[in-house]
């Protein structure tokens, strides 16, 4: 895979209020972190703090007030084959099934139809869905269709992945199996993965670095390297000391009832 380097990255979002003013929100400052080529990096931070924000821009999808995004040097300009990107709302489209879903992508790498199906084959069955094929989405579980999503996110073997809460919408018990799919998965793909997530022992279980988004404007707190062989153990007592640590570095409270008014235009 590949290296995703943010530099300085700000974003600013206005909004027109009434029929004189403009209200602007200075979202996060000056962020700056790498996620080396097969690292697994996870943000978390308050709602509100801007992770969607942030992931949006790293997948093109929004512009940055200023600063940059690099994939292996090169500076994003919008959406891109080179990384690929998991939301939490599953985002299939119903009219394919499970292995056109998979393939979608394919066919803007320019690949013919055998190779599309072999590659899609491919990563259904890293995720766990052989079998089910020629499903489609209405007929899968949650946890079904976020594999259908991560596969097809992988199959274009993008230089990064991009989650934003994959497992957000998820129950409790389906959302760990999704957690272990993902570690093994990223184990043996040796993916370079930007991994949003206010689930704080979820970060801690896939990551190898944990950055912590806090402030107004956001910016990085704090940064956690867990220091754990995988795969990993969700009980072992180093889990605990990390979540205390990374609690505190979030504080309390929540972005969302607190914009402000910063300035007024004409
Ligand atoms: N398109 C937009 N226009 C104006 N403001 C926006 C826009 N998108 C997000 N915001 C604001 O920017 C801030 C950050 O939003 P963002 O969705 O990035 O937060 P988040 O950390 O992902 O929150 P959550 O944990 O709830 O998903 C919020 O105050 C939000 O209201
Ligand atoms: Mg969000």
């Amino acid at each position: 895979m590949g290296e995703l380097r943010i530099d300085r990255l700000t974003k600013t979002y206005a909004r027109r209020e009434g029929w004189n003013a403009t209200r602007y929100l200075k979202v996060f400052q000056d962020i700056s972190f790498t996620v080396r080529d097969g690292e697994f990096v996870s943000v978390i931070g308050s709602s509100g703090c801007g992770k969607s924000t942030l992931l949006s821009i790293a997948g093109g999808l929004s512009p940055a007030t200023s600063g940059t995004i690099y994939v292996d040097d090169r500076p994003i300009k919008g959406p891109g084959l080179d990384r690929g990107i998991v939301f939490q709302e599953f985002a299939l489209f119903p009219w394919l099934t499970v292995l056109g879903n998979i393939a979608f992508g394919l066919k803007a790498k320019g690949l013919g139809r055998k190779e599309r199906d072999e590659i899609a084959r491919k990563y259904c069955q890293l995720v766990g869905l052989s079998g089910f094929e020629d499903y489609h989405p209405h007929r899968l579980s949650g946890g079904m269709r976020q594999r259908v999503g991560l596969a097809r996110a992988l199959a274009i073997e993008p230089a990064a992945l991009l989650m934003d809460e994959p497992f957000g919408a998820l129950d409790a018990q389906t959302r760990e199996a999704m957690q272990n799919a993902l570690s093994d998965i990223s184990m043996k793909t040796k993916g370079t993965i930007l991994f949003i997530t206010h689930d704080i022992r979820e970060a801690i279980y896939l990551s190898d670095r944990v950055l912590v988004l806090s402030g107004r404007p956001a910016s990085v707190a704090d940064e956690l390297v867990v220091d754990l062989p995988r795969p990993r153990h969700r009980h072992d007592p180093v889990f605990q000391e990390y979540e205390a640590r990374l609690e505190a570095a979030i504080g309390g409270g929540s972005y969302v009832a607190e914009e402000e008014r910063v300035g007024k235009v004409a």
